[in-house]
């Protein structure tokens, strides 16, 4: 344990508090106040210049007359005074600073909080915060901040950006029934953020299921790198999703890039379970702190009553666990625990006669069956039934089978039936008032399961001969002055990366476009080239199934016309002529520079699919082959891609290896590229590859 370099700061064995009140009411008092009503058994030392004795406690002026060592310091003066006092205390060789103190980046102080950084990393201090709660540690009886008090004892820990949110949950958690070990307000995040708290958490003997509310993150990548690595489950909520908005930007990908699409795919990307708003969080988190994940697909419901049994059979779809029939075999065994008008298909309806004993041996079978992979029971109040007595059937059919199948639960009645929920969670079995949560619930234990199945570490492969390849012409672009590349150029980068471009050849004249065409075949396309014209087909610009010379002297006059006439100022290249593809499905690929997460590829059904339909997912680069074939099953457009209609499947492979180079691309050239697209790319048939037909490069300003 002690090689976790975070205990000093949130499992301290010794706390300063370091502008400890006298004054009721103050945080300084309360902090003390509810260190000492948490039964925390470390050393306390208030500090204070003036006050002699706080709740009984010896005061210090300074920390420096502090007699001992000082794991952490919980500060709590005014910021005017915080770097005075982060010095002092990295002289005394604190190892974690918890600065509940506002008024830092979050009015406009950037450069206090950095000075306050400087000085406590000066000394190997590290800063939880400023402008948060505290830290609250049920296992170390540690209440570091003005919440109300320890939560309710649990298997989860919260890592939250907002204080108040935390101050909320906190007295929640005993109202829900849902326990927490650790509650971390992080704030600011000057120093330590979410990956340093998920690495600490996941070395943590006291928390199972680590649940974070975030609003922004600081550093993308490193968040999806320490949550990947995590073996426990991860579970997030992202708020603030709607205010972020795309950035004007010049390319597809930009635009379509919000904060909410980003976000999500960054958390697949990094095994993070998302939790739709907080009533689900709490939710989720007491799923996956009580139970194991869910190992394969097949769900039975156990019910006493058809209604609900239908609720939790619509929430199964929804939630990605379609329910299927129970097999014969087990089908025959639940029929001994049933009426004549009982269902054994699944659910498994026992019907209102259903007793304490039928739930038992019903639970008891189905635990042990080899189909079932997780277990739903519901129930539903009756005259005849004492819900505390199903529970503690329930109960005693899954610790005699104990063989760690996930089992979620849900009460729906009265107060005896909520008295049985909470007796049920206490018991260490996730149970709600209705049936989709339980569904939702052990829907979040299948999640995290397969994340944990699927193993899709993506590895990022440097290729030097085609970045070398690649900045030659972004660098001669730069010294025409261009942020954009015309498509020969950007189609010279894609091919160097080894993506399938159609050939695209430059002619400056009428009589060089015949002979191109010539060499290249027939029919060709003929497209303007322009750094001023990117919009090539608005421009009147493009000429497709250009069939002989006649017509390539055609094309070649109307596009130079018409090119003209769009503007009048544009600095025209030449024509390209290019190989033309056959037709096949049209998809986009993209990229662009998330603030959060940087180098990030887009994938979506191309032509109006992505301009009206907005049909886009996205990955954070590099991206594993098993990330990049998610992608294509989780546009709405997915049936096209498998071959709709009769249509013969769309090579998948060829598709999914693209993705994976062209994001292998934009993280080369991650300096050099703000946004591409490629688009449309063609997909062919299975087997039969695909083309890259139009490519665009927008460089980073320098
Ligand atoms: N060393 C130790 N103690 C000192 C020092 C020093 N160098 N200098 C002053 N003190 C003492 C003061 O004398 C005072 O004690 P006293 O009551 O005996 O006089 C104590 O430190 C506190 O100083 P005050 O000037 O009284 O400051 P006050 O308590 O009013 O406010 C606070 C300080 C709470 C840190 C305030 O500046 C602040 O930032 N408040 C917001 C905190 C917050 O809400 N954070 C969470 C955000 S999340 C959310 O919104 C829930």
């Amino acid at each position: 344990m002690d090689n976790n370099h975070l205990n000093g700061l949130l499992r301290p064995k010794s706390v300063a508090v370091v502008g400890a009140s006298a004054t009721p009411g103050k945080i300084g008092y309360t902090v003390i106040d509810n260190l000492l009503k948490g039964k925390y058994e470390g050393k306390i030392y208030p500090i204070n210049p003036t006050a002699t004795d706080i709740l009984g406690l010896k005061v210090y002026p300074d920390i420096g007359a502090v007699p001992g060592t000082v794991d952490a310091a919980i500060i709590t003066v005014p910021a005017k005074l915080v770097l005075e006092v982060a010095e002092e205390c990295g002289k005394k060789g604190v190892k974690g600073l918890i600065v509940i103190t506002s008024g830092f980046s979050e009015v406009g102080r950037k450069d206090l909080e950095d000075d306050l950084v400087k000085t406590a990393n000066k000394y190997g201090t590290r800063v939880l915060g400023p402008n948060i709660v505290g830290t609250l540690s049920n296992s170390d009886h540690f209440n570091g901040s003005f919440a109300p008090g320890l939560p309710l004892e649990g298997k989860a820990s919260l890592i939250s950006q907002s204080g108040a949110l935390l101050i909320a949950l906190d007295a929640a958690t005993y109202t829900r029934k849902v326990g927490f070990d650790k509650l971390v307000s992080i704030g600011n995040m000057s120093d330590v953020d979410f990956a340093d708290i998920i690495e600490f958490l996941e070395e943590d003997d006291g928390t199972y299921c680590i649940s974070l509310y975030i609003e922004g993150l600081k550093d993308g990548r490193r968040f999806i790198e320490s949550a990947r690595k995590a073996k426990k489950p991860v579970i997030a909520l992202k708020a603030g999703v709607s205010a972020h908005g795309a950035a004007a930007a010049a390319s597809h990908t930009g635009s379509l890039a919000g904060a909410a699409k980003v976000y999500g795919s960054a958390f697949k990307q990094a095994g993070v379970i998302q939790a739709a708003d907080l009533n689900d969080l709490f939710n989720r988190t007491l799923a996956l702190s009580l139970q194991p994940g869910m190992q394969g697909d097949n769900l039975l419901i156990l019910t006493n009553g058809g209604g609900v049994g239908v609720l939790a059979t619509d929430a199964a779809e929804k939630y990605g666990l379609p329910l299927k029939f129970a097999p014969a075999e087990l089908q025959t065994e639940m029929k001994k625990h049933m009426p004549e008008f009982g269902s054994s298909k699944n659910p498994v309806d026992l019907t209102g006669m259903a007793g304490t004993e039928w739930y038992y041996d019903s639970v008891h079978y189905a635990l042990t069956d080899k189909w079932v992979d997780g277990l739903v029971v519901l129930y539903c109040e009756t005259a005849m039934t004492n819900p505390m007595e199903i529970a503690g059937a329930i109960k005693r059919a899954d610790v005699e089978v104990g063989n760690g199948k996930p089992l979620c639960v849900s009460f729906v009645g009265g107060e005896k039936s909520d008295a049985a929920i909470a007796w049920l969670v206490e018991n260490g079995i996730p149970a709600f008032n209705a049936p989709d949560l339980a569904v939702n619930a052990i829907a979040a234990l299948r999640e995290y399961a397969k994340i944990h199945q699927d193993g899709g570490t993506p590895r990022f492969i440097p290729n030097e001969k085609a970045r070398k390849a690649s900045l030659e012409v972004i660098a001669k672009a730069r010294a025409e002055g261009r942020n954009a590349l015309t498509e020969i150029e950007a189609k010279q980068v894609f091919n160097a990366y080894g993506l399938p471009v159609t050939v695209t050849s430059l002619a400056k004249s009428e009589d060089e476009a015949v002979k191109l065409a010539k060499e290249i075949g027939y029919p060709v396309v003929m497209k303007i080239v322009s750094p001023e014209i990117l919009h090539k087909s608005d421009a009147g610009g493009v000429k497709v199934n250009v069939k002989d010379e006649a017509a390539v002297r055609d094309a070649f006059q109307t596009i130079m016309k018409n090119a003209k006439a769009y503007n009048a100022d544009a600095n025209i290249h030449g024509i390209a002529v290019q190989e033309m593809a056959p037709w096949g499905t049209e998809v986009i690929l993209g990229s662009t520079s998330d603030p959060t997460f940087g180098p990030t590829i887009m994938f979506g059904l191309g032509g109006i699919f992505v301009e009206v339909l907005k049909d886009v997912t996205f990955r954070v680069t590099p991206v594993s082959e098993e990330h990049a074939a998610e992608m294509l099953d989780e546009i709405r457009g997915a049936p096209i891609i498998r071959g709709a209609r009769g249509e013969a499947p769309r090579d998948r492979k060829a598709l999914t290896r693209t993705i994976v180079a062209y994001a292998n691309m934009i993280l080369d050239l991650r300096d050099e590229v703000a946004e591409s697209d490629a688009n449309p790319v063609l997909v062919y048939e299975e087997g039969k590859g695909l083309k890259v037909v139009d490519a665009r490069i927008i460089l980073t300003k320098k």
